[in-house]
């Protein structure tokens, strides 16, 4: 989606300029409001650990021209809202605001001047920020029909992941008959997607990267070739099957990975970087940016020349919405005709999504992972007290405000994001509840001195994020 078109996308709830008295008074106000004029919303609060996300109640929108108000049952966590919390992706506005940037749900209400929906569709909306809610506020362009067959919780799976699949696929790489392809995390949810669509079209041979539990899951999805990257090194493998290496690598590791990929792409092929998944540790670090600008590649356009390969970048943001529309009705298509379907690992309610976030974080997740503002979280299983302590515990006051559960782990990736700030930064944050100025994103770094494309003869390095220091792995974009 174009900038422009992004940058007008309405605001769920412009608070980021309110002062605290202001949000205080507005707090009250809407709890002054009857119910139906109130929603609940996941927000994020500040850069950090998972505690940063709160359910709060809150006004519900009233749409603008050209917007629609959509009642969500179903909407997406992406990669990208995990870096989003760190304060690693690019924010729509610093917070508190309410991310969230794929919903499925029913029209509730029109702004003027929108002819094209009608109260009570059922549709799939894409977004930047707004969609952990159970009331969205979208222009009405962002919008797409669905049929009754398809489940508002596959119809909220498809924007980000299989948009993003079918635009690298078909746009950027130009997927032919009898290519062959390297697919990184393939039990992901854009690895999934990418492995349906590469079976609409024919002889695709498949190379797929996931932990061994999950072969099973994506070879039944239609990978040709499991690798388990983390026992093995995976472009060995690939030479096995491919001695003269694939026609396509679609890359969302960054860093070292780059190189390998570029290095396993023979003549005329062409890798797609979309993501820097690598650099995902347990906050933010200064080391990992420093990292990132050491270990990035660039290509010069010789060294392309020569090498007859092509370097691509995607991203779903830059888009433009029209484009946007009409894949997702392809895509809709392509699911009415059992040629795609998106796999759920789980859906969580709103109150869930820190514990959602984890799954991600920890890569236990199969599919996509789907919030649901319909949904009544789970009951936490409660150890049983010890006697003598559960006499002496006071009752528990009751919560109006449900925070995502924070553990140990949190607590230390936001101890680690506490270390990294400036005496002055905390300074600033002791004086005022005002969260902290927006982290800039990592900048894609320019390189002059190509790397020699050479033969990985390194091998990989089995978990190696488990250790400390690979934890803090760069970002290349
Ligand atoms: N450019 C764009 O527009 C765009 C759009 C969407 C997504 N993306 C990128 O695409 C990538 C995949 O997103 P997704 O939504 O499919 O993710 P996802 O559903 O969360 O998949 C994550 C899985 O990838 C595997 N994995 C491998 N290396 C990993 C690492 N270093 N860190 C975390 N997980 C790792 C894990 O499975 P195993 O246990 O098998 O390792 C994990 O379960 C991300 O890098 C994301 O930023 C880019």
């Amino acid at each position: 989606m174009a900038d422009e078109e992004r940058k007008e996308e309405p605001q769920a709830k412009p608070e980021a300029e309110e002062k605290p008295e202001e949000k205080a008074e507005e707090k009250k106000e809407a709890e002054k409001q009857p119910e139906q004029q109130t929603m609940r919303s996941v927000f994020l609060t500040g850069y950090g650990g998972y505690n940063k996300l709160q359910v709060q109640k809150h006004a519900k929108p009233k749409p603008a021209s050209g917007q629609v108000v959509v009642r969500v049952h179903a909407c997406g966590l992406n990669f990208a809202d995990i870096m989003q919390r760190q304060g690693q992706y690019p924010s729509p506005r610093k917070p508190p605001f309410v991310p969230g940037l794929e919903f499925a749900g029913t029209v509730e209400e029109l702004g003027e001047d929108v002819t094209d929906l009608e109260v009570g569709a059922r549709v799939v909306c894409i977004s930047l920020e707004g969609a952990w809610s159970e009331y969205a506020c979208v222009p009405a362009r962002n919008c797409v029909v669905i049929p009754d067959s398809l489940s508002f919780e596959d119809a909220a799976a498809l924007p980000v992941n299989y948009l993003t699949a079918y635009f690298m696929l078909f746009h950027c790489a130009n997927l032919g008959r009898r290519k062959s392809i390297l697919i990184h995390m393939a039990a992901g949810g854009v690895g999934i997607a990418v492995t349906q669509l590469c079976k609409t079209v024919e002889g695709i041979t498949m190379f797929g990267t996931a932990s061994a539990a999950k072969h099973e899951k994506i070879v039944a999805n239609g990978i040709t070739h499991a690798i388990d990257y983390r026992t093995t090194n995976y472009a060995q493998e690939v030479k096995k099957v491919c001695p003269e290496g694939v026609d396509i690598v679609l890359d969302p590791l960054g860093g070292t990975d780059t190189k390998k990929g570029y290095n396993l792409l023979k003549p005329l092929g062409i890798i797609v970087c979309y993501g820097y998944a690598k650099s995902i540790g347990e906050s933010k670090s200064m080391f990992s940016s420093a990292k990132s600008w050491f270990q990035g590649v660039s290509y010069t356009s010789m060294q392309l020349f020569k090498d007859t390969k092509s370097v691509c970048g995607f991203d779903l943001k830059a888009v433009p919405i029209e484009l946007i529309g009409e894949a997702l009705k392809h895509l809709i298509q392509l699911y009415s005709e059992g040629k795609i379907k998106p796999v759920i690992d789980q859906v969580y309610a709103l109150e869930e999504v820190g514990k959602a976030m984890r799954k991600m974080h920890e890569r236990k997740n199969v599919g996509k992972i789907i919030l649901s503002p319909m949904k009544e979280p789970e009951p936490e299983p409660t150890p049983a007290p010890k006697p003598e302590a559960a006499a002496a515990a006071p009752a528990e006051p009751p919560k109006e405000t449900a925070e995502a559960e924070a553990k140990p782990e949190e607590k230390a990736e936001d101890k680690a994001k506490e270390e990294e700030k400036k005496p002055e930064e905390k300074k600033e944050e002791a004086k005022s509840e005002e969260p902290k100025e927006e982290a800039k994103p990592e900048e894609p770094k320019e390189e002059a001195k190509p790397e020699e494309p050479k033969e990985e003869a390194k091998p990989e390095e089995p978990k190696e994020e488990e250790k400390p220091e690979e934890k803090k792995e760069e970002a290349t974009s």
